[in-house]
């Protein structure tokens, strides 16, 4: 029985049909350096609209060129890419699906040789030194304005609202880290300080009913600090609280032993309990049946099902009627970011299909 995953529910002014979101995957090579939509974006969006989630959330879309995770990646950075997001908005729209802009700084991350950190900071990630430099407080206020300005875009393209990019070490959180944010300043004594300002400011600026959410650090480094990062969300309006991993070299992840699922989803548990907010868990869902158990133990509002949409297009539909959705088998690095065509869930399903 999946009566929860197929229920309807609210999120701000708009119901949704289910509790399956497509949360943000960023396409490798799918544009250049002008982060300009292209077809291939297009096409992969309506045809995951098509397969049945209640909510798509569009992959990191930075909000500056120099603080793109990669050279390839989309943005919203100019009033140039909004005739090609708008293409996106209204493909998906064209199936009844709602979507979300995940507006994104990469900050240590970023490709280019800008590395915007709120302190000095370093760390190894795959072989490569990664070194922050302290933000200037223009550079801060400057950072904050590109976000407001990149959630107007997302409106003026036709979008439903926006996601911050608030984990996976990108730039906010960075400075909701205690362990890589040590200013000396206010965005320091308050590590949510840039954040709220920048909710406050996008909400300001949009329309009432344009969503503005968040996907926020489970551990943060620690989960309690997470609690209070999503309380004080909650209490400045954020519309939902979508909750994945935080700075993976500083957090320290935990949950109870015998909970079934992983820490992640735990964490999205326990936010849920302390605040209002709707709130997504993720990672390594992979059958109706799970994630129906998911909501069912955690009290979380809303799943994400990613890689199993990359798997399977029609993961949501499939899981509605009862047929088997297909699996992702974790890939140590999932092909899909480079190689789209070399994805063994895929092939797997694609033969067990001509199999029947
Ligand atoms: C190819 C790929 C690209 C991703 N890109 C993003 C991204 O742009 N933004 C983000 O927040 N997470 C990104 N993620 C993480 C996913 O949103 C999701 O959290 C992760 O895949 C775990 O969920 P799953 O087990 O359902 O796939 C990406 C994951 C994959 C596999
Ligand atoms: S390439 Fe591997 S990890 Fe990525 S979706 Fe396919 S099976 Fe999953």
């Amino acid at each position: 029985m999946t009566h929860l995953l197929f229920s309807k529910m609210q999120l701000r002014g708009l119901e949704l049909k289910n509790r399956i979101c497509v949360p943000p995957m960023y396409n490798a090579g799918w544009t250049d350096d002008s982060g300009l939509v292209s077809d291939d974006h297009v096409a992969h969006y309506a045809a995951l609209a098509a397969g049945g989630p209640a909510l798509i959330i569009q992959e990191a879309t930075c909000i500056d060129p120099d603080g793109r995770l990669a050279p390839d990646q989309l943005g919203a950075w100019s009033d140039e890419q909004i005739p090609g997001l708008r293409r996106i908005a209204e493909a998906v729209h064209a199936h009844g699906v709602p979507i979300l802009m995940q507006i994104h700084h990469a900050g240590i991350m970023s490709c280019t040789d800008v590395k915007l950190c709120p302190s000095d900071y370093a760390f190894e990630r795959r072989g490569r030194l990664l070194e922050g430099k302290e933000m200037t407080p223009l550079a801060v206020d400057t950072v904050r304005e590109k976000f407001i300005a990149a959630a107007v875009r997302a409106v003026e393209a036709g979008y439903d609202g926006v996601e911050l990019h608030g984990c996976h070490n990108y730039l906010l959180c960075q400075f909701m880290n205690r362990k890589v944010n040590r200013r000396w300043d206010s965005y320091g004594s308050d590590d949510m300080k840039l954040v709220l300002e920048i909710v406050r400011g996008i909400r300001a600026a949009v329309p009432d009913d344009f969503i503005v959410g968040i996907r926020l650090g489970a551990f943060e480094p620690t989960l309690s600090e997470a609690i209070t990062h999503a309380q004080r969300l909650d209490e400045a309006g954020i519309d939902f609280i979508n909750v994945s991993y935080g700075f993976d070299h500083e957090q320290e992840t935990r949950k109870p032993e015998d909970f079934p699922f992983k820490d992640v989803i735990y964490a999205a548990g326990e936010i849920k309990k302390a605040v209002r907010a709707p709130v997504f868990a993720v990672n390594g869902i992979k059958s109706a049946d799970k994630a129906e158990a998911i909501l069912q133990e955690t009290g979380v509002d809303m799943v994400n099902i990613g890689r199993g949409f990359l798997v399977n297009y029609n993961w949501a539909n499939d899981a509605a009627a009862g047929l088997d959705t297909g699996k992702c088998i974790e890939c140590p690095k999932c092909y899909w970011r480079r190689q789209r065509d070399t994805c063994p869930g895929r092939d797997m399903l694609e033969k067990l299909c001509k199999e029947q």
